[in-house]
């Protein structure tokens, strides 16, 4: 259920080193070339209480329900503040990562109860939901090694192979159960290919 009002919500999802970040802001272009009012965002973060909570979230070892409760703090600091009045101007929302990124990492990744994170979902969002979710799907494996070449991983980027395929698991499962709003996208081919796959999508909805 979609309870926004007339702007276009989309998130951006997958596991870390798939390669999401920079389709982000070529989408932002695309669609500003287009007249498009765009916000760019992220989660954890998006406003200055939600990016220090980033910090402490990405940061530090904490239990799985404190570091759930911290997400969608997050999350509501930044769906009020930021998501909402936006799409209530009119404006296009891209979001880097957002509820189903708590539902793979920390319910499937971290094994915590999908139905305690589905609560939290409903709390926080109040029906809020993203119109179209990118899934950049990636195998863990070839991640792992575009992460190697990167930069210095945080907690998350740091875990072993096996986190992230039930991290990709938990992808796999809200894709399913929600295949209107997810759009899978092959994340290996070059990035001129996942771009044209991004491009594609926004066209073949009327967003381009
Ligand atoms: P990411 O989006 O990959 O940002 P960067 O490109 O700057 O590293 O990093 C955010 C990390 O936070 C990522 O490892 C996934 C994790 N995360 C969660 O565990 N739960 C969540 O709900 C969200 C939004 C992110």
């Amino acid at each position: 259920m979609n309870v926004q009002t007339s702007g276009l919500f989309i998130s951006f999802e997958g596991i870390d080193g798939a390669g999401k970040s920079t389709h982000i802001t070529g989408l932002s272009e695309a669609l500003s070339a287009k007249g498009c009012k765009v916000t760019l965002t992220r989660e954890p973060g998006g406003t200055v209480l939600a990016e220090k909570l980033r910090t402490l979230i990405l940061n530090d070892a904490m239990d799985v329900l404190t570091e759930s409760l911290l997400v969608f703090a997050a999350r509501r600091d930044h769906v009020a503040c930021v998501i909402r009045p936006a799409l209530a101007r009119g404006e296009v929302v891209l979001c880097d990562r957002f509820t189903d990124a708590t539902f793979a990492y920390q319910g499937a990744g971290r094994s915590f109860d999908l139905q305690t994170l589905t609560t939290l979902e409903s709390w926080v969002q109040l029906g809020l939901q993203p119109d179209l979710t990118y899934w950049f799907d990636l195998a863990p494996a070839l991640a792992a090694e575009r992460l190697s070449q990167a930069r210095v991983p945080d907690k998350f980027e740091s875990q072993p192979v096996a986190f992230f395929e039930a991290v990709r698991s938990g992808y796999a499962a809200r894709a399913e159960a929600d295949p209107k709003r997810f759009a899978r996208i092959e994340a290996n081919q070059s990035i001129e290919q996942v771009f044209a796959d991004v491009i594609a999508v926004a066209k073949a909805r009327g967003y381009l």
